[in-house]
């Protein structure tokens, strides 16, 4: 399956999310590719670092950009059982492309009316893509949310989502933990961590539910 980790706005928890779902699936026994079409190169630098810590198993990552990316991925899909795609955030010719091939799209928003403003566009960006590619189905996923229980800023973003016809809501969502930084760093999961951070364990094996039930 084809899953795209995209969006519009910066430091929403893309590549975050992109990386922890690649460790786990490859956790899980399958043949998974990461593909890095940002020039920020983040999940890139991520799997060499899990390369110099000898992490196993290995995530295999490439960096790829243009236009050519929709050929590119239908024939690395060929070769691998999954691929987790990383595109940066901004509205770009990487982010289009592989919404053209992915099956489901994840887009990672914080709870702030700034991310909030940036959901007209990716409905609209969903809806030409589903001409191209009818499949497509996406969700928005609200990260780096407070884990303070009286900060209610998840309730104000789930209220609007019914306000955007081609974009779900993701059940589960991530808060900001420092566990999710820690793993970053040393090319992991948050379940590889030492010592593990449950709750963030538990968020991030639930949207790995979530993102590969039907598979
Ligand atoms: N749930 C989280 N809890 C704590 N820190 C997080 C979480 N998600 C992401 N971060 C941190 O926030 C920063 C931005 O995250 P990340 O690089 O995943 O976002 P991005 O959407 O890929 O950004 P860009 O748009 O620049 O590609 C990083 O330092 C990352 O470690
Ligand atoms: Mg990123």
């Amino acid at each position: 399956m084809i899953v795209l980790m995209g969006g519009e706005k910066g430091g929403t928890g893309k590549t975050t999310l992109a990386t922890n779902l690649a460790a786990m699936r490859s956790l899980a026994g399958r043949d998974v590719l990461l593909i890095d079409t940002d020039p920020q190169g983040s999940a890139n630098y991520w799997a060499q670092n899990r390369d110099e810590w000898e992490v196993k198993p290995r995530v295999a990552c490439v960096q790829k950009f243009g236009k050519g990316l929709p050929a590119e991925v239908k024939d690395l899909a060929k070769r691998y059982q999954d691929i987790i795609i990383d595109a940066g955030g901004r509205d770009s010719v990487e982010l289009r492309a592989a919404l053209v091939v992915a099956k489901r799209a994840y887009i990672p928003i914080q709870p702030s009316q700034f991310d909030i403003w940036t959901l007209n566009r990716m409905d609209e960006l969903i809806e030409t893509s589903k001409g191209f590619n009818p499949d497509l189905q996406a969700w928005v996923i609200i990260s780096r949310s407070s884990t303070n229980p009286s900060v209610h800023e998840s309730d104000d973003t789930m209220e609007i989502m019914g306000d955007f016809p081609n974009l779900g809501l993701a059940r589960i969502t991530i808060r900001d933990r420092i566990a999710y930084r820690k793993a970053a760093k040393d090319g992991m999961a948050v379940c590889e961590l030492k010592p593990k951070d449950p709750k963030a364990v538990e968020e991030m094996e639930a949207l790995y539910k979530e993102v590969f039930k039907d598979e």
